[in-house]
């Protein structure tokens, strides 16, 4: 895992919002559900649309491309791909909050997915 890095101020991510961030030359999406901050690759695992204006099902999230929907807490495959299947995992990272400041640290071992 990475260094956790600040991201965001917390009133820029209030409950139901979302905002894109450079992690270390990643772009990472940061969403705040209910209070809880997500931190998850801005981009598709499938054949790399963004994530930004991605739909949420609670802490579910469907890929605007091809509807590909992923966990938010551990990036598995919910629902593939409805064109050319398959895709892989959605990579998670830590997000945490310090104060009033949003922290992401990026996670580089998906192999426990
Ligand atoms: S790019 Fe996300 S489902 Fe295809």
């Amino acid at each position: 895992m990475g260094d956790f890095v600040k991201v965001a101020r917390t009133s820029e991510i209030p409950p139901g919002a979302r905002k894109s961030v450079w992690v270390e030359g990643i772009r990472v999406l940061v969403l705040n559900i209910g209070g809880t901050y997500y931190a998850v690759d801005d981009s598709c695992p499938h054949r790399e649309c963004s994530m930004e204006h991605a739909k949420l099902k609670g802490t579910t999230i469907i890929c605007p491309c091809h509807l590909a929907q992923f966990d938010l807490e551990t990036g598995e495959v919910l629902a593939e791909p409805v064109e050319f299947p398959p895709t892989g995992p959605l990579p998670v990272h830590q997000a945490k909050t310090e104060g009033l400041d949003i922290l992401v640290a990026l996670t580089t071992d998906f192999d426990s997915i």
